[in-house]
C-alpha cells in the first residue's frame, strides 16, 4: 500500500487508503490498493504494475492526473480533491481483441454502485459514458497490455466527477460535464462512492468469471440511457441513424435504420441522442 498525503484533502471527504478499504469485502477487487497524490494517468500505473507481474484487483489511484486520457485519444480533465480516478488490473491471461463484455460489465456495475450511495440516478450512455440528467459524470477506459512474461491482462480504469471542480469546468465540456454532488443533491465521500462501485465490480467480476455473460448484458439494459432510443452514431468519418434496439455479448450495439436493417456498431461514439425515457 503506498500512501502519498495531498493538500486537498477535506476533514467531510477523507481520500485515504484506510477511508477506501474500510469494511471493504470484496473478494478480488482491492486485493493491493495504491494511491498517489499525483500521476501521469492512474492507467499507466496499473501497465507498469501488470507488466511486472502486478496482482489481479489491485487497484492504482491518484488524487490529480497530469496526462488523465479518455476512449479516442482524448484528455481527461483531472483536478485534484473533488474526482475519482482509479484503475484496477484485472483479466491476467486475457485474450486480444474487444474487451466488450467485460466494458458492459464495468458500465453497469458502476451506475449500480453509484446509485447505491444516494440520489444520483446514473445511466450508461453507449458505448460507456457514466451519466446524470443528460450529462456526463463519468467515463471509462478498458485498455488491454502484454506483461513482460508474455501473458495480457487488462485495466480498467474510470474517472467519476464527484464535484465540480473548484476552478469550473474547461470551456470545452462545460456544456455537457456534471458532478455528482451538484445541483441540491446530498453530500457524498468520494470514498463511500468508490467502496460502492468496488464492491458492485468485484460481485460482477465473479459472475463474468462464472460465465453470467447474460446476466452481464441484463444488468447493463437496466442502467442503460440508449437503448429504445433514436441515436446517431459517429465512428470515424462514418455516421448512421437509427434507434438502438439492443446490445449483443460482445458490447457491441444493435442499430435498427430507417430501411429496417439492423447494423451491428462495436466502436463508436453517440452523439445525438433524445434524452428520454426508454421504450
Ligand atoms: C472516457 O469517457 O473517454 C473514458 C475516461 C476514463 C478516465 C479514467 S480516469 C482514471 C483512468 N486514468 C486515465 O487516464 N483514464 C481513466
Amino acid at each position: 500500500m503506498n500512501e502519498h498525503p495531498h493538500a486537498s484533502a477535506r476533514a467531510d471527504d477523507p481520500w485515504t487508503s484506510q477511508a477506501v478499504l474500510a469494511d471493504l469485502g470484496t473478494a478480488c477487487i482491492g486485493s493491493e490498493l495504491h494511491l498517489y497524490a499525483g500521476a501521469t494517468s492512474t492507467n499507466d500505473l496499473a501497465i507498469q504494475h501488470g507488466m511486472s507481474g502486478g496482482r489481479e484487483g489491485a487497484i492504482f489511484l491518484a488524487e490529480t492526473q497530469s496526462a488523465g486520457r479518455g476512449r479516442s485519444g482524448r484528455v481527461w480533465h483531472s483536478p485534484p480533491g473533488c474526482a475519482i480516478y482509479c484503475s484496477i488490473l484485472l483479466l491476467p491471461g486475457a485474450q486480444s481483441g474487444n474487451p466488450g463484455p467485460f466494458s458492459l460489465l464495468a458500465g453497469g456495475a458502476l451506475a449500480e454502485g453509484i446509485s447505491a450511495c444516494g440520489p444520483f440516478p446514473v445511466r450508461v450512455k453507449w458505448p460507456n459514458d457514466l451519466m446524470l440528467d443528460g450529462r456526463k459524470v463519468g467515463g471509462i477506459l478498458c485498455e488491454l497490455a502484454q506483461g513482460t512474461e508474455g501473458g495480457r491482462f487488462l485495466v480498467l480504469g474510470f474517472g467519476i466527477n464527484v464535484r465540480p471542480p473548484p476552478s469550473g469546468w474547461p470551456a470545452e465540456i462545460a456544456s455537457r460535464a456534471a458532478a455528482l454532488v451538484d445541483a441540491g443533491r446530498p453530500w457524498a465521500p468520494r470514498a463511500a462512492i468508490l467502496r460502492a462501485c468496488l464492491r458492485r465490480l468485484d460481485h460482477w467480476y465473479a459472475r463474468y468469471h462464472a460465465g453470467e455473460v447474460g446476466a452481464i448484458c441484463d444488468l447493463w439494459r437496466r442502467y442503460s440511457a440508449t437503448l429504445g432510443q433514436q441515436v446517431e452514431v459517429v465512428c470515424g468519418s462514418q455516421r448512421l441513424r437509427g434507434v438502438a434496439r439492443d446490445i449483443d455479448m460482445d458490447g457491441a450495439m444493435l442499430i435498427e435504420t430507417a430501411d429496417g436493417k439492423t447494423e451491428r456498431i462495436l466502436t463508436g461514439d453517440v452523439e445525438s441522442l433524445q434524452m428520454t425515457e426508454p421504450t
